[in-house]
């Protein structure tokens, strides 16, 4: 991986589908098309997360926003205080939006952010996508706030990929999350922006459930919302049953019986196609129920059969 300042060589390998390494006034990110499940799925087998935890959305202004999801009236007033800046809104997806499923994780609920780092805005401004991106550190580390950061924190994982030179972080914490999804605003991650500041700008009750979390500890991966198909899903299986139809993996497929997440075996091509093939498939006025293949339980086949089993449990 390579630290550098060529701004325009950081948008020739984004529009390519590339992952590159961006400031922003938080902490730095991990971006890529946010509209193409291939480019998302690299961003996941970089972070190597056990898990698709949803990602955020970055857009250089509200008008790109409105183009992703349901914009009430609630985020418009917070936009226009807060954008661009460290503030996430949780909004409803709109029906016709061009995102990745996977960037999403299947959820019909978007994480949407306008960042005020002048580098990360020119690079917003010059593409014609939003833009996914997790904080720039494996799972397991914390977010980095300079390049030197990343640059350490994935040795010589990344790559030849680009690390954009942006300095330090201003704000060097992650972005409020702050969840317009119901009928009360609800803090998910504090941040620099904080409830009282919601609570003045928006002049109604704001709920933190961060606080409400620690006085009531859950499990993190409880808290999360996930996608939850209508038709019943069977997992590990190599011989469908009458009715149901076949997501598979490699050479176990049925031919003109489904869809095969990767017929060559790969994770990451399988990990991209996850989301889009399980809402193709997921159709009960044509089948009982979806039956996939064994996934091998390495790499990104750990978070994809985390996906399927929390999607499978939740019938
Ligand atoms: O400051 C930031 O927000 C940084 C910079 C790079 O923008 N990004 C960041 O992304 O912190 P990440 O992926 O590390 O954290 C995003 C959080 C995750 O905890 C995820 O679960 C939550 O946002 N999230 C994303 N979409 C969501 C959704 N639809 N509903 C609820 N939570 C969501
Ligand atoms: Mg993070």
């Amino acid at each position: 991986m390579t630290i550098s300042r060529d701004v325009k060589e950081a948008i020739r390998l984004l529009s390519l589908g590339e992952v590159v390494a961006l400031p922003t006034e938080t902490v730095y990110g991990l971006a890529a098309d946010g509209t193409s499940d291939e480019a998302v799925a690299k961003i996941y087998a970089l972070k190597n997360r056990p898990c698709f935890n949803p990602l955020i959305l970055h857009c250089h202004d509200l008008d790109q926003v409105k183009t992703l999801a349901r914009v009430p009236y609630e985020a418009k007033q917070l936009a226009e205080q807060f954008w661009p800046g460290p503030l996430t809104l949780i909004l409803e997806r709109r029906p016709e939006n061009p995102l990745s499923l996977l960037a999403t994780a299947g959820l019909n609920t978007v994480a949407v952010r306008v960042p005020a780092h002048p580098i990360m805005q020119e690079v917003l401004q010059a593409l014609e996508f939003p833009l996914a991106a997790p904080s720039a550190n494996p799972s397991t580390q914390l977010s980095p706030t300079t390049a030197e950061h990343v640059d350490a924190a994935f040795k010589d994982r990344l790559g030849p990929a680009l690390i954009l030179q942006g300095g330090a972080c201003e704000i060097g914490l992650e972005s409020t999350i702050l969840d317009l999804t119901e009928s009360i605003p609800m803090i998910l991650r504090p941040g620099a922006i904080t409830r009282e500041m919601f609570e003045i700008c928006l002049g109604t009750a704001v709920l933190d459930f961060t606080s409400e979390v620690s006085k009531k500890p859950k499990a993190p991966g409880q808290l999360l919302k996930h996608y939850a198909p209508r038709l019943p899903l069977r997992l590990n299986v190599t011989e469908p049953q009458k009715g149901e139809i076949f997501l598979g993996f490699g050479e176990i497929a049925f031919e003109g019986r489904g869809l095969n997440l990767s017929p060559r075996g790969d994770l990451v091509e399988a990990a991209a196609h996850l989301f889009a093939y399980l809402h193709a498939l997921d159709n009960p006025n044509l089948f009982q129920g979806i039956a996939v293949a064994p996934i091998p339980r390495h790499g990104l086949g750990l978070a994809i059969n985390d996906r399927l089993e929390r999607a499978a449990g939740s019938q």
